[in-house]
């Protein structure tokens, strides 16, 4: 059985991805804590810092990089500095380590992780997902990068947060088209299995939503009440938006009431 190391295997997508590799593959997964699955291989390590790693890409054919830190994400809730800057120490200086350390141990194929859109948007994460996604063009690690939509975690974490305010201003024009992890994760997993591809499709969600359907569907699951306010967005945010969906790429199959559905209080 060939091993595969999945970064950031105690993530929302790395836990799906890690259950579909787990019957065909030895899965090591690299992290800061120690999980309790005792059919995974756990590596201590810590990619802001290069500890551990080369030891998780020791006698490893295939590496997933699923690792993130992305302060807006864990909050729930951007601030304004995250629209100046993010740190880059886990998404750029640990994809750098981790691909010289996976080039000197002889890995034969780097999937890496990344976000629909990166290349047109000037967020601050996501230029820092483009910079990554070059260092592993660019690597010596026979690659594919694989980006999605906005996953259904997040904008139900972040939609939970801005709840809280007495009103909710919704950008309704926005669009979005959320993804489910483990819709991602098969197709993550397809790709393991295929080698490197180089580029691949992207992958988003069923559907794309406006952010007052979003919002909207959302309200019908959740207990706190919340009343919404239409905010007008110009033309170029609308644009900006519609760059991080990918109607023509390949598509999930849970939807995002369904994803709620399935997560409804009782
Ligand atoms: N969230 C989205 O909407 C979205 C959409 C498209 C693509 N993506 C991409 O998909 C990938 C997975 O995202 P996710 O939402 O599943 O992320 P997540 O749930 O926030 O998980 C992030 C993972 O990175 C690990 N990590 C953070 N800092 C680390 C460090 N210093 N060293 C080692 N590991 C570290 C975390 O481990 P700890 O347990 O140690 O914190 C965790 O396992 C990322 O590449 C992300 O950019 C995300």
């Amino acid at each position: 059985m060939e091993t595969v190391l999945v970064t950031g295997g105690t993530g929302h997508l790395g836990r799906d991805l890690v259950r579909l590799l787990k019957p065909g593959h030895r899965v090591r997964v690299l992290a800061r804590s120690r999980g309790d699955d005792p059919d995974v291989e756990w590596v201590r390590g810590d990619l802001a810092t290069g500890a551990g790693v080369a030891k998780a890409v020791a006698g490893v054919r295939t590496v997933v990089h699923a690792a993130t830190w992305s302060p807006a994400a864990r909050r729930g809730y951007p601030l304004p500095a995250d629209l100046v800057r993010t740190p880059g120490d886990v998404d750029v200086f640990g994809t750098r380590r981790l691909l010289d350390e996976a080039a000197r141990a002889g890995a034969g194929h780097l999937v890496y992780v990344s976000i629909v859109g990166v290349d047109r948007s000037r967020l601050p994460y996501l230029r820092v997902k483009r910079e990554a996604e070059r260092l592993v063009r660019a690597g010596g690690v026979p690659w594919s990068v694989l980006r999605a939509t906005q996953f259904h975690w997040l904008a139900d974490r972040m939609l939970g947060r801005a709840a809280r305010m007495p009103v909710l201003p919704v950008p309704a024009d926005l669009e979005t088209q959320p993804v489910d992890t483990a819709d991602f994760a098969a197709y993550v997993a397809e790709r393991v299995e295929a080698g490197p591809g180089g580029q691949c499709e992207d992958f988003g969600g069923p559907e794309v939503l406006s952010l007052e359907e979003l919002v909207d569907q959302w309200r019908r699951f959740r207990v706190r009440p919340v009343r919404t306010v239409r905010l007008p967005v110009p033309e170029r945010a609308v644009r900006a938006a519609r760059d991080l969906t990918c109607p023509s790429g390949r598509r999930g199959t849970t939807s995002w009431s369904t994803w709620l559905r399935a997560r409804a209080p009782e």
